[in-house]
């Protein structure tokens, strides 16, 4: 066939020739990740969120809007190089290799993180960055992080922008090399100091600015530090390699159609020529269309999941029309095959010859679809198809529609131009209609220079002026997150000379993605605006109407919202040319407006400096093309002593440079031994229900799967256990009842990952209700009909109470009666999602690679569940791709399964869940329902408190019995007064939950502040005053804590609250705050200073210290590497103990300890890694073993002293083997009863909030947290920010949904929504104090003072009424916000102008 190329695909990885067939068997839709990581090995992509499973999943959705999740992380990105040999150039993108498809390659080279450098070749000034910054801790984004900071710095190269550069730094500015990760997921870092590395490569940075690093210290001058910085050359990114360039040369102008004759053989990849081929192509395959794809980039199975497996597929990439651009003085015309980051740079280009702001506005707005590397592929003409064809919530739809723009398609022979418009209506496309351009306009004031279909009841007269705006409310400022609405209004406007009012000429609203088929116009709003004076009264009249016109589809989440956001866009857009602003037109130099100081989730708003001056309009600024900062500062104040040198040390990670560079393993990267099959987990999608029978769909033959393996594979002698705590075991299947939606009811094996995957997802479930309740799926049920497990019974695990509450509440002057606050689930979502490999051993033994943080208990279910000693199971974690809680009890059943299927199949089986599964599956945090009645004096002393506290176990108990002892305990860090709780943990057919970073505490603490904030309220008193009220005197602490009376008498948590209102200037930012809020109408400000009072326990935890014949140090210990340091604290900590053998050498002896991966069979007793104390446990278990290793050379190092003075440490260990010391010892730490400590911190935030669109941002935050003596204080510092970054997820982003039945629908990176860089506070100071034990925590949420502003400034213009006191919901996303301020607010601010004009 004409358009098959070569029937074989040559591309490069990393400078190493690959070739791929066209033909044949193998999978055309194979992944660029998928090829690497199985069929390479290269192991820096990760998979992070894609998955690219094709075929409808277990949730009946229709398959129009299957979800996929690729795409969303970044953990994938490589850089992919394209050499033009007639020009002889070479341009570099990046690109997620999850969406990548291989065969798509040909001719391409592939970088990823291992090509920049490894550690034998030497390593890149990217990779040496991202350690020295402290900016990898689990190092799972890691890789990915370096290859998209990778791909700005060579493209800033290729564009030569900005002359040459100081030496050792790039072209990039700082603005610009923040942004370089803004589609990169990081959940453990906080993304501060990935952003000070890639800062570090501005060519306009300030080191001043830049955080705590390896490479200097504060207060070096610039010229040092500079020199101390790994420096980056230009040209050391992703060179071409010679060979390609030779074998594309010598390519150049043979006969394709020769070359594709490949020995007769079907192929299964097309690259037509021209479009009469791909006619010609379909007509050929007309049989078959179904198994046949068109694709440009693949970027759509990014957002919906493909519903075949193809056969074939058909790049429209090589057609030349599709490609090109024309441009003259009416217009561009852009191929639709161009990628939406051509299109930006076409448009900025245009925009900036032609000045035209419209396309420089649509550029911008076009930069915050996706990520960088997802725009690098996606294609323009791609974007319009899934808005046409399968309701996409397009951005780009919407902005090109109100910009006028049409398209050129051909549908089989008949070509035909359209507006952009009527395409959008016309029925589906099919394959037989083509998209071949899109034509977009430029907008002068005297209109759209092609026919437009604007209204025009104004007659002919030109416009005088031209507004353009385009809007879009997202949860996350910088893209990678679909917006809840869109919007891009165009407007011609003239003005009546005698008047100054301005009256619309024409006007084009449009608005998309609220949950509507397409992009519409909103013509009635049109109608009503054109050709009257633009008063505040029309203005209402508009927005009205609007309301009723952007009406989201039955079902669609934050309905109302949506339809509030469309007039928040439409005031915005017109409010500043109203009648009411007394400006006549001509001031106002309609180009556009200021970037208003929000999140930028609106391109622009209505100032109230609008109100009274419009010089805020006439500042035309684009915010991307601005040098406005994500981070605009940070400063981080560590102590260090340097009392027990190496410890206290701020040492680079353990490990960093290899998790940079893709050298690290973890479980997945580990290579399949032979025969390897791979599993994938069937779920039930029941919440209680019998399950009849598991049995693979009738289309999985075809698929090879190779078994099911369920319960009764369970061998003689074995348990159905999946998991085991101190609470007792849980099953691993739901079998033969299924007890919750998610639950695991078997696992299909095959022979990839996808194929099991695929059969997984097509596998038929049997239910049946019969006999069976309904289930339980909210805490309300479970207390209705008394469902819960018995927390009575284990007494120590319920905190004292305090006092007598009937007396603290006589005492109140006022009291509060059962308020309610109720909290949600949050996952996890570590980048590495759960995965194990199990491989049979001889004499029915098993070797498990876990991704767990408790191997031992792993190793103990798993023998359980085969019914096999303990001995035969041997676990093994090196290090875990994060876990924050999710890798303890729900890694269990995951490696339980692995081992299982092995076991049954007895060959290698590994299993790594797919993100949308793992999510399913494991479960999170407890939602919760708390009552609270207090009482209270009127100068805000609390007397008393009840707390009910009903929290949503699910199906198990996990560890969920401890979780009313964390948050009582947290709740304590004020004196209540009397204090009395009652708690109770239900049992409900959800998915089980379980330990999430600061368990109970971070919803306890969250509650003391609810409580808190309501008494202010009350009384009308500022919520901080009522803070310090309440903060517990040293004779209360010790009432409320009596277990730890030492740390009362060291209570620095005042002198830490004091600290923070004189560094973050409280009271003069207080005054700042008042006075903006009083100037801003639709902005408010709020500040709040949050106190912590935490209790942590150390537990016995093993250390094993060896030193082999060379001297060097082998370090075992209980606690796995997460991504907390714990191995760096340990090997300082190590060193520190040997050093004593070596005076003045311990720094020497780091560089000679190792630490080895945790291994049961080695290291017994290992017990869990969680609750933040382990790495201090674990140093403590090492500091023991060391200190016997001392004891017993210290004598033959003496001996040897005595014989020839000086010794060193390699002769004294090799004296000491010939004379027969034992050079290995272990010790377990036991911790004594004094082991309960309390650590104080505080935080003090300011955030603004927008009262048009909800938006929060996090304008400062200071914290302080009295860490103890820091064993590394870089890696506290690591810990506390990323702690802090994922709380403000929990509180304000992250929402984890299910269904009726309580299957998790907020199941990928598309629906939920952590943190980004974009996200975190603009200035982020942390302070680490030296005084006590260290301890990591979350804190709390601030946005409820500014909305508190916005409720009193709204309820007074409608009531006159003070704000009453209001509930919260968390997490605290923009509809959530928005609803507080008001979803009409802007209708009632306009209403209240009518009425004063009249
Ligand atoms: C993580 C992620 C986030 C995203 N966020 C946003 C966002 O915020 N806003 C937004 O607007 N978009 C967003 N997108 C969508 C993205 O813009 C589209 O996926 C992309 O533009 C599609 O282009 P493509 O070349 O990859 O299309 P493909 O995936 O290759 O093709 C898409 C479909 O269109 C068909 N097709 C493609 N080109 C043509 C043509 N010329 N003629 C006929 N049919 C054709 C194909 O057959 C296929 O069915 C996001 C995508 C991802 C993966
Ligand atoms: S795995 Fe590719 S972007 Fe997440
Ligand atoms: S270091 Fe970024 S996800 Fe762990």
């Amino acid at each position: 066939m004409d358009s098959s190329p070569q029937p074989v695909v040559v591309f490069a990885v990393n400078g190493e020739r690959f070739e791929l067939r066209r033909d044949g068997d193998d999978d055309p839709g194979e992944t660029l990740l998928e090829f690497l990581r199985s069929r390479t090995r290269f192991t820096g992509p990760k998979l992070g969120c894609g998955e690219g499973n094709p075929i409808p999943n277990q949730t009946n959705q229709t398959p129009a809007r299957l979800i996929a999740n690729a795409g969303g992380c970044g953990a994938c990105v490589v850089l992919v190089s394209e050499y033009d040999a007639e020009a002889d150039e070479v341009t570099h993108a990046t690109v997620s290799a999850c969406l990548t498809l291989a065969r798509g390659l040909h001719h391409r080279a592939v970088t990823t993180t291992e090509g920049l450098g490894s550690s034998r070749r030497g390593l890149h000034a990217v990779h040496e960055r991202f350690a020295g910054f402290h900016a990898s801790q689990c190092g799972y984004c890691t890789p990915g992080m370096c290859m998209s900071l990778a791909g700005a710095l060579v493209s800033a190269e290729g564009k030569g922008k900005g002359g040459s550069p100081r030496p050792g730094f790039s072209r990039l500015t700082a603005a610009e090399a923040e942004r370089a990760v803004a589609g990169n997921l990081c959940r453990c870092t906080g993304y501060r100091p990935i952003a000070d590395a890639c800062k570090s490569f501005a060519a306009d940075v300030d080191l001043e600015d830049l955080g705590l690093n390896c490479f200097w210290n504060k207060g070096d001058d610039d010229d040092a530090s500079v020199s101390k910085l790994p420096p980056y050359k230009e040209g050391s990114i992703a060179a071409f390699p010679e060979f390609l360039k030779d074998e594309i040369r010598s390519s150049l102008g043979v006969d394709r159609s020769a070359s594709s004759a490949s020995s007769g053989s079907v192929s299964s990849w097309y690259e037509p020529r021209s479009v009469e081929e791909y006619y010609k192509l379909i007509g050929s395959l007309s049989h078959d269309k179904s198994r046949t794809k068109v694709v440009v980039g693949n970027t759509s199975t990014g957002v919906y999941r493909d519903t075949e497996l193809y056969d074939r597929y058909i790049d429209l990439r090589a057609i030349p029309e599709l490609n090109s651009v024309s441009k003259d003085d009416k217009g561009v015309n852009i191929g639709a095959a161009t990628s939406i980051s051509q299109v930006i740079e076409i448009l900025r280009g245009e925009g900036n010859s032609y000045k035209d702001e419209v396309f420089c506005k649509i550029a911008d707005h076009m930069e915050k679809v996706a990520s960088q590397f997802v725009r690098n592929m996606a294609s323009l003409g791609g974007n319009l198809i899934m808005a046409q064809r399968d309701e996409f919530a397009s951005d780009i739809a919407t902005v090109l529609l109100a910009a006028g723009s049409s398209v050129c398609i051909q549908v089989s022979s008949e070509r035909m131009n359209v507006m952009l418009e009527k395409f959008l209506d016309m029925p589906p496309c099919d394959c037989k209609t083509l998209l071949l351009s899109i034509y977009i306009p430029h907008c002068t004031p005297s209109g759209i220079s092609s026919s437009s279909e604007s209204v025009n009841k104004a007659g002919d007269k030109p416009a005088s002026s031209l507004l353009f705006e385009t809007y879009r409310a997202a949860p996350r400022p910088l893209g990678n997150a679909v917006s809840y609405l869109n919007s891009a209004c165009l407007a011609h406007l003239i003005s009546d000379e005698t008047s100054g009012n301005c009256m619309l000429q024409k006007i084009c609203l449009a608005f998309g993605a609220y949950g509507t088929q397409h992009a519409i116009r909103a013509t009635n709003v049109e109608n009503i605006l054109v050709g009257r004076p633009i008063t505040a009264s029309l203005l209402l009249e508009a927005c009205r109407a609007l309301k009723k016109t952007i009406v989201p589809v039955e079902g669609t989440r934050h309905a109302a919202y949506r339809s509030s956001l469309a007039v928040a866009f439409l005031f915005s857009f017109l409010y500043p040319i109203t009648k009411e602003t007394f400006k006549p037109v001509h001031a106002v130099h309609l180009k556009g407006h200021t970037v208003s100081k929000n999140n930028g989730n609106l391109n622009c708003g209505p100032n109230t400096r609008v109100d009274v001056s419009l010089n805020g309009i006439n500042n035309v600024k684009s915010d991307l093309h601005s040098n406005d900062r994500i981070l605009e500062s940070s400063k981080q104040v560590v102590e260090i002593t340097e009392d027990y040198l190496p410890v206290g040390i701020p040492a680079k990670k353990v490990g960093a440079e290899l998790q940079a560079s893709g050298q690290a393993i973890y479980v997945d990267d580990i290579p399949s031994p032979k025969d390897c099959l791979h599993g994938a987990f069937v779920y039930s999608t029941k919440p209680l229900a019998h399950v009849k029978s598991i049995e693979l769909g009738p289309s999985t033959e075809q698929l090879k799967s190779v078994a099911i393996v369920t319960a009764k594979d369970i061998p003689e002698g074995g348990n159905n256990i999946g998991a085991n705590t101190i609470f007792g075991p849980e099953p691993l299947f739901g079998d033969p009842v299924t007890q919750c939606a998610g639950e695991p009811l078997g696992i299909v094996v095959a022979e990839t990952q996808k194929i099991a995957n695929i059969a997984a997802s097509r596998a038929l479930v049997n239910y049946s209700m019969e006999n069976l309740d309904a289930p339980i799926l909210s805490i309300e049920e479970a207390v209705k009909r008394s469902s819960y497990f018995d927390i009575e019974t284990i007494p120590f695990l319920l905190p004292q109470k305090i006092g007598d509450f009937s007396k603290g509440m006589a005492e109140a002057d006022q009291k509060i009666h059962s308020a309610e606050v109720n909290l949600h689930s949050q996952y996890y979502f570590y980048m590495e999602t759960q995965t194990a490999l199990a491989i049979p051993e001889e004499d029915n033994c098993m070797v498990v690679y876990s991704s767990t943080q408790c191997p031992e208990v792993a190793q103990e279910t798993i023998a359980k569940c085969l019914g096999l000693p303990c001995h035969n199971i041997r676990v093994i974690t090196r290090r875990v791709g994060g876990g924050f809680g999710g890798k303890a009890v729900r890694s269990l059943p995951v490696a339980t399964a692995c081992a299982l299927s092995a076991y049954k199949l007895q060959r290698p089986v590994r299993i790594y869940l797919d993100r949308k599964t793992d999510m399913i599956m494991t479960g999170g945090r407890h939602p919760m329902k708390i009552r609270y009645s207090v009482g209270f004096k009127s100068n805000g002393n609390i007397t008393a408190l009840h707390i009910e506290l009903l929290i949503n176990a699910g199906m198990t108990t996990d560890v969920s019995l401890v979780i009313p002892h964390n948050f009582i305990e947290a709740l304590k860090k004020y004196n209540w007064g009397a204090f009395s709780y009652d708690a109770k943990v239900c049992k409900t057919n959800i998915a089980t939950r379980s330990a999430m970073r600061g368990p109970g505490e971070v919803q306890g603490s969250y509650v003391a502040e609810a409580i808190i904030e309501h008494v202010a309220s009350v009384l009308s008193a500022d919520a901080n005053l009522v803070r310090q009220r309440n903060l517990h005197t040293v004779e209360s602490l010790m009432l409320y804590h009596s277990e730890c009376m030492e740390d009362a008498l060291a209570y620095t948590l005042p002198s830490i609250c004091d600290q923070l209102i004189t560094s973050a200037n409280y009271q003069h930012h207080l005054e700042m705050i008042n006075s903006f809020n009083k100037s801003n109408r639709w902005n408010k400000r709020g500040l709040s200073v949050v106190p912590i009072v935490h209790k942590f326990f150390c537990k016995a935890t093993p250390g094993k210290v060896s030193i082999l014949n060379d001297g060097s140090i082998a370090v075992e210990v209980g606690g796995i590497e997460l991504g907390q340091g714990l191995w760096t604290k340990v090997k300082q900590m190590a060193a520190y103990s040997l050093g004593q053998l070596w005076a003045d050498k311990s720094q020497d002896l780091l560089e000679r300890v190792r630490i080895i991966q945790a291994d049961t069979l080695s290291v017994v007793q290992g017990g869990w890694t969680t609750g933040s104390t382990t790495s201090e446990c674990s140093c403590e278990a090492v500091r023991c073993a060391s200190s016997i290793l001392v004891n017993r050379l210290k004598p033959l190092k003496e001996q040897l002293q005595e014989k020839q003075g000086t010794v060193s440490w390699d002769e004294l260990i090799l004296q000491a083997k010939m004379v027969g010391v034992d050079l290995s010892a272990r010790e377990l730490y036991v911790p004594g009863a004094s082991s309960i400590y309390l650590n104080y911190g505080a935080a003090a935030s300011e955030v603004e909030i927008d009262l048009l669109t909800g938006a929060v941002t996090i304008l400062r935050s200071d914290l302080i947290y009295d860490c103890g003596r820091s064993l590394n204080p870089a890696v506290d510092l690591g810990q506390v920010e990323g702690a802090f970054i994922q709380g403000i997820g929990f509180f304000m982003n992250e929402e984890y949904l299910t269904n009726s039945d309580g299957l998790v629908v907020s199941d990928g990176t598309w629906t939920y929504k952590i943190p980004t860089v974009d996200t975190i506070p603009k200035q982020f100071n942390v302070k680490l104090l030296n005084s006590g034990f260290h301890k990591k925590r979350v804190l709390s949420s601030k946005a409820r003072e500014a909305i508190r502003a916005a409720r009193e400034e709204y309820d007074c213009s409608r009531s006159g009424s003070s704000a009453p006191f209001f509930d919260l919901e968390v997490p605290a996303i923009m509809p959530t916000v928005k609803e507080l301020c008001g979803l009409d607010n802007v209708e009632k601010y306009l209403e209240s102008l009518c009425s004063v004009v009249r």
